[in-house]
């Protein structure tokens, strides 16, 4: 089934410039990129991208980090999107990230630092997805 997901390079992969190098193992894995815009995270978007998280013990450091500098969030359309993406980027900690995904190959800094996000869930992706672009900006 054709799925639409959220997907964000973060800052470190932005300051690293490695944002072509993601992009370019994103189009060749054969998504189709809906909607993709250069941003300064602002911190109601970064509380609620992850407010799943909230009582966790590294929330805060993740909020400031998704605030650091700037992102490129994405809207990412395929066949299996959701789970596709994810494979492509690879486990959560870079450190044991498979040869391969995008943590696994290029991640050299530990968590939260980890280069993208992708939504967990078609679910996820349907909430995520507002939180950085209205219906107009997805093409
Ligand atoms: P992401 O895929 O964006 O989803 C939640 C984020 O929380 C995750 O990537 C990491 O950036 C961060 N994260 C997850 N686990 C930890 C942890 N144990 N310590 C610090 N950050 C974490």
């Amino acid at each position: 089934m054709t799925e639409r997901t959220f997907c964000m390079i973060k800052p470190d992969s932005v300051k690293r410039g490695l944002v072509g190098e993601i992009i370019k193992r994103i189009e060749a894995a054969g998504f189709t990129i809906r909607a993709a815009k250069l941003s300064n995270v602002s911190q109601e978007q970064a509380e609620t991208l992850y407010q799943e998280h909230v009582e966790k013990d590294f929330y805060q450091g993740l909020v400031d980090f998704a605030m650091e500098g700037s992102a490129l969030p994405m809207v990412l359309e395929s066949e299996g999107a959701v789970q596709k993406v994810r494979d492509l980027i690879g486990a959560t900690n870079p450190e044991n990230a498979e040869p391969g995904t995008i943590r696994g190959d290029l991640g050299e800094e530990e968590l939260p630092r980890n280069l993208v996000h992708a939504s967990d869930s078609i679910e996820s992706a349907e909430r995520e997805i507002p939180i950085f672009f209205s219906e107009s900006e997805l093409v």
